[in-house]
């Protein structure tokens, strides 16, 4: 199944509500940059891939009524450039998508800003169907990885939803269906926002996947009774080195995966690689609203003035990663080898 957060048509970026998922299907419709940046920072859309994308078109939309001179379009595309990157730190593919653009934008000579207005459109398009690409490619590699009656734990949502529709760690999960093998999975509710219980819950239930939704702290008894076979989860950022950020709660679980012996993959297409950073020292973490904490669930749950510290991400070193899984393949150990593989590719 495919599950497209996001569509452009008649200059329009319709977004799938994620935050109002599973209760209610409703789409946000956004008409300037200023619209897009609220619905990345807000959450109506999330995930790595999806925030890219995303940020491609918001990056068109903040250029579409442009009418003036080629400096002057070239001085609001890089304004908007910042703006939008700013919406998201941690995930690399939005600051990738728009510095692309950018960049490609750049390389033309020409001086009709209605060319150069399609030019930008025409590479947020690319990016998006980019993605549809890399992640069908991804899937059918990392659904190798798994044996049919294979139980698998994830993390957050790495789904459709996440991505241009398939998605990643759970696209591997599709595709090991699409190949006939019998995957269960493990869903963490993946506090505070509660991704696992909301958006991958729903699509392996849309995808009749057969899915247990368990409390982030169940994630340990699960292992040491057996339960697990392996756990699969995305990626917002992956460092030189191989150290990754992902939602906050994945360090955890590759610390218990590493305590259980049991196989610890991080599934991400290339793009979320960012090789200007040597170690996950150098990924910036977002910090969002204490409110999501104290009112998680939708009603105050704590006292009024607890301190709270919210962070999004965190980072696993690569020592506890078994391997990745892209669209160019499984990479293995030592990643520094097969990463350098990769970029000669
Ligand atoms: O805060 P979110 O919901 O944007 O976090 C999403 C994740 O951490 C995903 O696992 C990651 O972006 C990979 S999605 C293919």
């Amino acid at each position: 199944m495919i599950f497209a957060p996001m569509r452009f048509r008649h200059n329009v970026l319709e977004l799938l509500d994620q935050r109002k998922l599973p209760l209610q299907e409703k789409w946000l419709r956004c008409r300037n940059s200023k619209d897009v940046y609220w619905a990345i920072k807000n959450m109506v859309v999330r995930g790595a891939p999806a925030i890219g994308i995303v940020g491609g078109y918001g990056l068109y939309l903040g250029i579409a009524r442009y009418r003036g001179s080629r400096k002057g379009f070239f001085g609001l595309l890089r304004k908007q450039a910042v703006y939008l990157k700013g919406a998201r730190p941690t995930g690399v593919n939005l600051r990738n998508v728009i510095d692309e653009i950018v960049k490609g934008t750049g390389k033309s000579k020409d001086r009709n800003i209605s060319i150069l207005k399609r030019l930008v459109l025409r590479q947020a398009q690319a990016a998006h169907h980019l993605d549809e690409k890399l992640c069908r490619r991804m899937g059918a590699h990392g659904a190798k990885l798994l044996r049919s009656g294979d139980t698998v734990l994830t993390h957050c949502n790495a789904g459709g939803l996440a991505t241009s529709g398939f998605g990643t760690a759970l696209g591997v999960f599709y595709a090991a269906k699409g190949q006939g093998k019998k995957i269960a999975v493990f869903a963490d509710e993946t506090r505070p926002l509660l991704q696992g219980a909301r958006l991958t819950a729903w699509e392996l239930t849309k995808s009749k996947i057969p899915c247990t939704l368990i409390c982030d702290n169940m994630a340990a008894c699960m292992m040491k009774a057996g339960r697990i076979d392996a756990v699969i989860v995305g990626a917002d950022r992956i460092a030189a080195n191989g150290d990754t950020a992902n939602k906050i709660g994945t360090y955890n679980l590759a610390v218990l995966a590493r305590a259980h012996r049991i196989p610890f993959y991080i599934a991400a297409p290339v793009t979320t690689f960012d090789f200007s950073i040597r170690n996950g020292k150098g990924i910036p973490i977002e910090y969002r609203d204490p409110q999501e904490v104290t009112e998680g669930l939708g009603k105050r749950i704590a006292p009024r003035r607890v301190k709270v510290l919210n962070p999004a991400f965190d980072v696993t070193p690569h020592l506890l990663i078994t391997s990745f899984i892209t669209e160019a393949g499984v990479l293995k150990k030592p990643f520094r080898r097969s990463f350098l593989k990769l970029r000669k590719k």
